[in-house]
């Protein structure tokens, strides 16, 4: 089964006539199902069953305490000392001149207003699809649809702060495991940054917003795979290029909609601060791919980041805000298939495939085996854009509307 077929119109009519309790508790069980089902290589949705376990069934990210994880890497200790990787010093040195600090630069008595039309968190592309869910028979008032935006953005900002903590512990636990001496002093400074993240955003959420929602189910499994695999490159790919590469589409994507000026402010620090952390990630994966792997080693990171690439295009539809505002009126699976199509998530996923396939193609991992695959996914025309060594900090925090539609346009016409 796949998880096209949970989305599919075919589903809903199946549906139709239970009690909207049992619709949705059938649609959350194939959901759950398919996060395993889903994935074309079954040593990838083997290694990942036990993170799925904890996030979709037992709930792990949902409760009041903090999850213990454990991670079996391997730390390397250095006896070299030499200068062994000197573009990666190049960036530490750029990432501790670039240090700044949250609490002064950042001007935190900046009124907020969530709800002023005037000052919007976000913009006018909604995420929400409003118009589709008029047409599913749920019409909502201007402040609703206000309050709504609101409630998203508290969302979304939520999971970059839940991000932010994942990348703090995985930058860390690379630090401890990468073999280049100027790598862990690179790394050093980014644990530092993400740490400053996790800050700022959890005090915008506390302050400003006054709300904040829980990890969302599949990102908890993302974060859950990577922080407890022993694979210290996996934990790299997995969070400087795929979660990192999410995020900063994310966060300029935001960057470009808010016009709220400590947001904005703070949106850009942040983005700074994320494309450096994507550049060290492609400098250190296409030396230790290149040099250190076997083939077969590194057919299994190829399917892995596939597979990844995969699940987080078709997994991020704001549950917790559906639980919120439609769970009693409108069946999950509807809900999963307008959000799907609603243009600006296809415009979203479109920004981060354009971020995410040229990097993938810089480290090795988009071989000709690989190509048929991201053939079908629609994928294959983002090859050949810019990669995290090539952007300037003006590609990263530009309007990228026009890049996204272009793209778009593309993977529509080799789909
Ligand atoms: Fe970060
Ligand atoms: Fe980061």
């Amino acid at each position: 089964m796949t998880h096209q077929k949970i989305e599919r119109p075919a589903l809903e009519r199946m549906l139709q006539g239970m009690p909207l309790k049992m619709q949705n508790t059938v649609t959350k069980t194939l959901e759950n199902i398919s996060l395993v089902a889903e994935i074309r290589d079954p040593k990838v949705g083997v290694s990942m069953l036990p993170s799925a376990y904890r996030g979709l069934w037992q709930k792990k990210g949902k409760g009041d305490d903090g999850v213990p994880m454990k991670s079996g890497h391997a730390v390397h200790f250095d006896l070299n000392y030499g200068s062994d990787f000197p573009e990666m010093y190049d960036l530490y040195r750029r990432a501790v001149a670039n240090q700044w600090d949250g609490e002064w630069q950042l001007d935190w008595n900046t009124q907020v207003d969530p709800m002023n039309p005037e000052v919007p968190i976000l913009g006018s592309t909604p995420f929400i699809p409003f118009d589709s869910l008029e047409t599913a028979g749920i019409s909502l008032t201007a402040k609703e649809k206000q309050e709504l935006t609101f409630h998203f953005s508290a969302w979304m900002l939520s999971q970059f702060m839940h991000g932010e903590q994942g990348a703090l512990y995985a930058s860390a636990q690379c630090t401890e495991s990468v073999k280049w001496v100027d790598a862990k002093l690179y790394g050093a400074t980014q644990v530092m940054d993400e740490g400053r993240h996790l800050e700022v955003f959890l005090r915008y959420l506390e302050t400003k917003l006054e709300r904040m929602y829980k990890v969302n189910d599949n990102l908890f499994v993302i974060i859950d795979d990577l922080l407890t695999d022993s694979r210290w490159d996996i934990k790299f790919l997995g969070m400087q290029i795929m979660v990192e590469g999410l995020a900063l589409g994310a966060f300029s994507t935001m960057y470009n909609q808010t016009g709220e000026p400590l947001l904005k402010n703070l949106l850009r620090y942040v983005i700074q601060d994320e494309a450096r952390h994507v550049h060290y990630g492609v400098l250190a994966l296409r030396e230790h791919f290149t040099k250190y792997l076997s083939s077969a080693e590194l057919r299994e990171r190829e399917d892995w980041a596939f597979e990844v690439a995969m699940l987080m295009r078709n997994r991020f539809f704001a549950h917790e805000i559906y639980e919120e505002w439609f769970s009693h009126k409108l069946s999950r699976a509807t809900w999963n298939r307008l959000m799907s199509e609603s243009p600006a998530m296809t415009k979203f996923r479109s920004i981060m495939f354009q971020r995410l396939v040229p990097n993938l193609q810089y480290i090795g991992l988009l071989s000709p085996r690989m190509e048929s695959y991201y053939e079908k996914a629609g994928l294959m025309a983002y090859v050949g854009g810019k990669n995290a060594s090539q952007l300037s900090e003006q590609d990263l925090l530009r309007d990228n509307d026009k890049l996204a539609e272009k793209a778009l346009e593309q993977a529509r016409d080799a789909a």
